[in-house]
């Protein structure tokens, strides 16, 4: 077979990518982007793919989160601080439970295009060209908004270079320690409401302070006070992801510079489609959603095509079919991964097959559904003897009213208050860390679980 180049997945069949009306503009762009420097360089996409590795083993857990799409309108360093600031506390929650390291993976720093289930939308009367993310169109409900722009890709690499920026400031420069991470949490729990997740967090708090009595302080270990991140998104864009990509020195491969991580989405996964031939041809770890739609033969082709050489790590399955739904499609999926003797992370993504119209109309995820759905995938992976690897969340840091539910419960007539999203409704600062909360329940039952059986 001839080898692999950055732009052969031209001529493939292609969807859910905009048709830009300008060529020549298009074309100066792509030459633009082309000679600006790489986000993210290849050792750092190798050492996630190594953790995703272990996570594969269940030797460690998976975390992915961040905003469904990232917005130009929203980009401020408060926006990016309190999303990394919630992931550390989930993560740190996790941690504890899961009695393993915890691979953080932000939908950051690159997370700006968007599949849409129609080509266009209308309103009184009106129809225009769907928006697809502010690295293609504007999300205003106007003619002028709606025209795929070139240029916007410019921009959205300028955010991304400087989210990510300010990402590895935090992570080494004392903002992500541990200390602190846990004192944010007991703001948490301390609220009537979250009493009942005061116990765990008063166990971390013991934990901590028995480490600093044996003399185990940030001062002397760094690993206290800083934190790996990693960014990822849907390489749905593939001119933006080609103009991006570029060779790894060391090792002569190719490297998707656009994010540590990349995934393709549910509506691009055709095996002989345009975002496949994208992503198997670079060395970053990809991450594949399953929906309800996929068949063992799909999964079987697509594993094949995306990692042939069974590398650990290189490969994360996200199922997503929704509560009600896990225990009719994840054994399948399962036993197609079994029978080809895959090295596979198998993670959940509670939030796409949740989504609803509240009585108020806005769309909405329940967070009764979403936790429901997690269940049943740590159900279904403890039924098969398999290993549930990581959770996959659309959330942000900030106080929005967006999903319904939790602790401090959001009501269908709530969702007008705080309604932000250029996308899906996303899990606010205090529902995703009651979710992480429930999900290191889980956790804690399955290592229970493992225990008792290795007893016996
Ligand atoms: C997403 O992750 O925002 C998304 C569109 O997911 P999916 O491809 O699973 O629908
Ligand atoms: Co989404």
């Amino acid at each position: 077979m001839a080898e692999w180049q950055k732009s052969d997945w031209r001529g493939k069949p292609r969807v859910q990518m905009p048709d830009y009306p300008d060529q020549g503009a298009l074309n100066s762009v792509e030459q633009r982007l082309s000679s600006y420097p790489p986000l993210v360089f290849a050792g750092e996409a190798r050492r996630l793919k190594s953790h995703l590795a272990k996570v594969s083993r269940g030797e460690a857990f998976l975390l992915q989160g961040g905003d469904c799409a990232e917005s130009f309108a929203e980009f401020s360093a408060d926006q990016i601080r309190d999303t990394f600031k919630v992931m550390l506390q989930m993560a740190m929650v996790l941690t504890f439970a899961a009695k393993v390291p915890v691979v953080k993976v932000g939908r950051m720093a690159g997370q700006f295009a968007k599949p849409r289930s129609a080509g266009t939308e209308t309103i009184g009367g009106v129809e225009l060209p769907s928006y697809r993310g502010d690295i293609i169109n504007g999300f205003d409900f106007t003619a002028d908004a709606r025209v795929p722009d070139p240029a916007r890709m410019l921009q959205a690499y300028t955010q991304a270079a400087a989210t990510l920026n300010l990402l590895r400031a935090f992570s080494t420069g004392g903002f992500a320690d541990v200390h602190r991470v846990h004192a944010w949490t007991l703001g948490f729990t301390g609220a009537p409401e979250a009493e009942k997740y005061r116990a765990m967090s008063e166990k971390i708090a013991d934990a901590l302070d028995f480490m600093t009595a044996a003399g185990v302080t940030s001062e002397a270990n760094h690993e206290l006070s800083q934190v790996e991140y990693y960014t990822s998104h849907e390489a749905l864009l593939l001119e933006y992801e080609e103009a991006l990509t570029r060779v790894d020195s060391t090792s002569g491969k190719w490297l998707a510079g656009s994010g540590h991580m990349i995934w393709i989405g549910d509506r691009t996964r055709q095996p002989d489609g345009a975002h496949v031939e994208y992503c198997r041809g670079v060395l970053n770890p990809i991450g594949l959603k399953c929906g309800p739609s996929m068949t063992s033969g799909h999964l079987k082709t697509l594993i094949e095509k995306l990692n042939p050489k069974n590398e650990a790590g290189r490969l994360t399955l996200i199922a997503r079919f929704g509560a009600g739904q896990v225990g009719d499609h994840l054994p399948r999926l399962i036993r197609a991964v079994q029978e080809e003797g895959a090295n596979v992370v198998w993670s959940c993504d509670p939030m796409h097959g949740n989504t609803i119209k509240s009585s108020s109309g806005y769309k909405t995820r329940p967070f009764d559904s979403v936790m429901r759905e997690v269940r049943e995938f740590f159900d279904v992976h403890s039924a098969e003897g398999t290993i549930p690897g990581g959770v996959h969340f659309e959330m942000t840091g900030k106080d929005v009213t967006e999903c319904t539910g939790g602790v401090r419960a959001v009501t269908d007539e709530d969702l007008s208050d705080r309604y932000h999203t250029a996308c899906d409704p996303r899990l606010n600062a205090s529902q995703s860390l009651e979710l992480a909360f429930l999900v290191a329940e889980e956790l804690s039952k399955r290592r229970t679980m493992l225990a008792r059986a290795e007893a016996v």
